[in-house]
């Protein structure tokens, strides 16, 4: 399918984004030019899933359509249940909602949002442990969305190792900034934690760009097909959960594999009461049926070079036109480092939102803020809370844009660069209890403060 898009004028764009609140998830979807805000949902279907859409199975039980996708998901995965659901933190509903209840504690390489959400709304404390690689932005280590081994062994031997639920492996990283994990580590990691009878829980929406990282850069996998490399990952989980929207190719979508039978009978009463007959759980037939053709696309090694590859041509682009970002591009998304371009503005002015509202102006893109704003506030002083590293993400829809595209979104980066100082800070003018960021107002400072 192609869609044509829409071109505004510098001027256009500045009524949009002021009439939005200088809140980026205001914006029309048709007054956007680039749309970076995220990869999920957002990339263009095959002719062969069109083709599966057009065969979906509507039967309300044990459809066709969803016999195709256990199929799959045997083959993809080597999980012999197969639970489909309407996205990836329906996943997380049905799994931790029946895992875990206070008290406990869910470790990982890095909690994305929602999944940190799942567990701590049951009470339950959600730790990352990234490895120390990922504290650097400027490091060109091959693995940064790794665990922290030693201190992973630290948690599991101490007085807390008996509270510890479940260790979750995102793979790749998405909050540690789209970086992949190595399979020696997941090896190890998983190892220590069925050691201590800790189940292991991959998130598996970014599956197979982590698999093509390691064919890429970790040695002894080089002459590994990125399908053999796929199975050989997911052995090293006991339950697997899935956002299809990413990795799965499809615009809606998620999964909860299991290899235990109980297990997946329990998620399966589970799953009626919340999304629907366990072979279809809020999904349509077709949509069912265009995940299973995804699920074996998405191996297509040409397609992730090219993927991959797109990413991290825009990340040097916007390198050589002097504007920082974390290193190495991630799978998904270009993160900018938004706090260092614009060190005039405090991190209390929310640096990262002003630069996506800059870059809307400069050239009509999308990104989201992972910065000040989305951070919120601190539930129990109510302060305003600061991360590290003010980012500003740029999500690669996938099979979506061309490198040409990509390439007015580096050189709109680079007319900002020029002079940064033009861009002032933000004052948060509204702002709802939770989640925040999604629609959060703003006023422009007139004079960007020093500080
Ligand atoms: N896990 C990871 C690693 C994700 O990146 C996401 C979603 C989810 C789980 C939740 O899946 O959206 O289908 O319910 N990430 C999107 C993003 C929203 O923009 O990074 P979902």
């Amino acid at each position: 399918m192609v869609e044509s898009i829409r071109r505004t004028t510098r001027r256009e764009r500045e009524q949009l984004i002021a009439a939005a609140g200088w809140n980026l998830f205001d914006l029309k979807a048709e007054d956007v030019t680039i749309d970076l805000l995220t990869d999920s949902g957002t990339g263009a279907m095959s002719q062969e899933q069109w083709a599966s859409m057009m065969r979906g199975d509507e039967s309300y039980a044990g459809s066709r359509s969803f016999g195709r996708l256990q199929e799959s998901v045997r083959d993809v995965f080597g999980f012999e249940h197969v639970l489909p659901v309407h996205q990836g933190r329906a996943a997380e509903h049905l799994y931790f909602g029946m895992l875990l209840e206070e008290g406990g504690i869910v470790v990982s390489n890095g909690h994305f949002d929602t999944t940190r959400a799942h567990v701590e709304i049951t009470g339950t404390e959600a730790i990352d442990l990234p490895c120390r690689e990922n504290s650097d932005p400027r490091t060109l280590a091959p693995f940064k969305g790794n665990i922290d081994l030693e201190r992973l062994g630290l948690l599991l031997s101490g007085p807390d190792g008996m509270r510890v639920r479940a260790l979750v492996m995102t793979l790749t990283n998405n909050t540690g900034g789209g970086q992949p994990v190595s399979m020696a580590n997941l090896a190890a990691a998983s190892r220590m934690a069925r050691e201590h009878g800790i189940p292991v829980v991959l998130d598996i929406a970014r599956f197979a760009e982590n698999s093509w990282f390691v064919k890429e850069r970790e040695q002894g996998w080089a002459t590994k097909s990125v399908a053999e490399i796929a199975l050989a990952t997911m052995a090293h989980g006991d339950v697997a959960l899935m956002s299809a929207k990413k990795d799965g190719l499809v615009n809606i979508g998620g999964l909860v594999l299991t290899r235990d039978a109980l297990l997946h009978e329990r998620l399966g009463q589970r799953s009626i009461v919340f999304e629907g007959f366990p072979t279809y759980g809020g999904l349509a037939g077709r949509d069912i049926d265009a995940l299973a053709t995804g699920l074996r696309e998405v191996l297509d090694e040409q397609y992730l070079s090219y993927r991959v590859g797109q990413v991290a041509h825009m990340a040097d682009r916007i390198e050589a036109a002097g504007v920082p970002t974390l290193r190495p591009a991630g799978g998904h998304a270009v993160y900018v480092d938004a706090g260092s371009l614009l060190s005039h503005i405090p991190p209390s002015q929310f640096p990262a939102q002003a630069l996506g509202c800059a870059l809307y102006v400069e050239g009509g893109v999308r990104g989201v803020e992972i910065g000040s704003n989305m951070m919120g506030r601190d539930p129990i002083t109510g302060e305003n809370r600061h991360p590290d590293i003010e980012l500003l993400r740029l999500a690669v829809p996938r099979r979506t844009y061309t490198h040409t595209q990509l390439e007015t979104v580096a050189d709109a980066l680079a007319g900002i660069a020029l002079r940064p100082e033009k861009v002032s800070g933000l004052d948060m003018t509204y702002e709802a209890p939770v989640l925040r960021h999604f629609t959060a107002k703003f006023r422009p400072l007139t004079t960007a403060r020093k500080h």
